[in-house]
């Protein structure tokens, strides 16, 4: 099933615009307004805030999620890692909505938390890329991800997926509350599924950005501030994943509260900058690296992209960016793992599906 690809995972990085496509093909109604099931819409508005919990990448793409939530949405959202939630629970609100992430939907760290919401009688919501899988099932509510099966162990299209899926649930939450936004997420999604099929087609420039800043290196940073923040964490799970360098995702204002003293000369230093509102400070923290000799390679947005940038992502909606930003890191980790003969698709240690706690 691989075809012409020789891992699945770069098959599954390669997919991610067509699954775009079949998102919101899947949640658009016949005149092209994204609907989801009402009994849904009045569970997220009708509670006084949400709990995400997940593992992993799809915390990661929860992270996304709260914002969106947040800010099209207007209700307050907690993310919790799944594993932490079950004995580190948050005093809860009065009228809390769980919405569990999961590809497999069958990691158990998140499905022991689902069994004990369910006994406190609140209602769940799964978006997951398994419909009928255990944390489907014992949820009230599913939503499916569309992303086709995933099978490399480092999750690529499934994250997407879901910061797609939390966006629909945003934007038809929002509108469900009649929050007026000038937001038109049918043709936003568009613009980017279009701009993910650049990216993919530029893996020439980021094999050898992979080539130039990662191959002879046992660490890499990776820095962005707000949105690019979480996506900064992702890319650097994808990195050590499946090449093993040990790399750290920060926000770009930590840096000089500890991590900075561990730059030093040649150290790879990955920064993200699309949003426009922390440019400023995000290339302030570039200049601090390079001063210390870091090896930086930024990813600008058009629009906020210097000369000296070493790649430039099409211009998306900025609430969106974490769809597009993600996509050369998740090629920046395959290239750093294929060029260190590492197995891509079975990193050593890990499981497709996590189901011990
Ligand atoms: O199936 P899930 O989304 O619940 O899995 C959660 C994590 O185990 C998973 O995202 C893991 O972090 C991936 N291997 C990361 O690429």
């Amino acid at each position: 099933e691989k075809g012409t690809y020789d891992h699945f995972m770069l098959k599954e990085i390669d997919e991610q615009p067509l699954v775009m496509r079949k998102i919101i093909e899947a949640y658009e109604n016949e005149q092209n307004q994204l609907v989801l099931p009402p009994e849904i819409l009045s569970a997220t508005t009708g509670c006084d805030r949400i709990y995400i919990i997940a593992c992993g990448t799809s915390y990661h793409a929860g992270l996304v999620g709260k914002q969106l939530l947040e800010k099209l949405a207007q209700v307050s959202v907690e993310v919790h890692v799944a594993s932490e939630f079950s004995y580190n629970m948050p005093l809860l609100s009065g009228k809390p909505l769980f919405i569990f992430i999961s590809q497999s939907g069958e990691t158990a760290d998140s499905r022991s938390v689902l069994v004990k919401v369910k006994e406190m009688g609140f209602p769940a919501l799964t978006l997951t890329n398994v419909p009928g899988s255990t944390l489907s099932r014992e949820a009230d509510y599913t939503l499916n991800l569309h992303a086709g099966p995933e099978i490399a162990v480092a999750s690529t299209k499934a994250y997407t997926a879901q910061i797609a899926v939390l966006a629909i649930l945003a934007a038809t939450t929002a509108k469900a509350k009649g929050i007026q936004t000038d937001f038109d997420l049918v043709q936003e999604l568009a613009i980017v599924a279009n701009a993910m099929e650049v990216l993919t087609q530029q893996k020439e420039t980021i094999e050898e950005l992979a080539h130039a800043y990662l191959d002879t290196t046992r660490n890499a940073f990776f820095i962005g501030r707000s949105a690019d923040y979480f996506v900064c964490l992702e890319g650097a799970l994808k990195l050590k994943e499946i090449s093993y360098i040990q790399a750290e995702g920060f926000a770009g204002g930590e840096l000089k509260h500890g991590t900075i003293a561990l730059i030093e000369e040649g150290t790879p230093v990955i920064a993200l900058d699309t949003q426009a509102g922390v440019h400023g400070a995000i290339r302030g923290n570039v200049q601090e690296v390079v001063a210390r000799g870091a090896n930086a390679l930024v990813v600008s947005m058009q629009g906020l992209e210097l000369d000296e940038d070493a790649f430039v992502l099409p211009h998306v909606h900025e609430l969106l960016t974490p769809l597009i930003s993600v996509v050369p890191l998740q090629l920046l980790a395959y290239y750093a793992a294929l060029h260190s003969d590492c197995d891509v698709d079975k990193p050593r240690n890990l499981a497709k599906s996590v189901t011990v706690e």
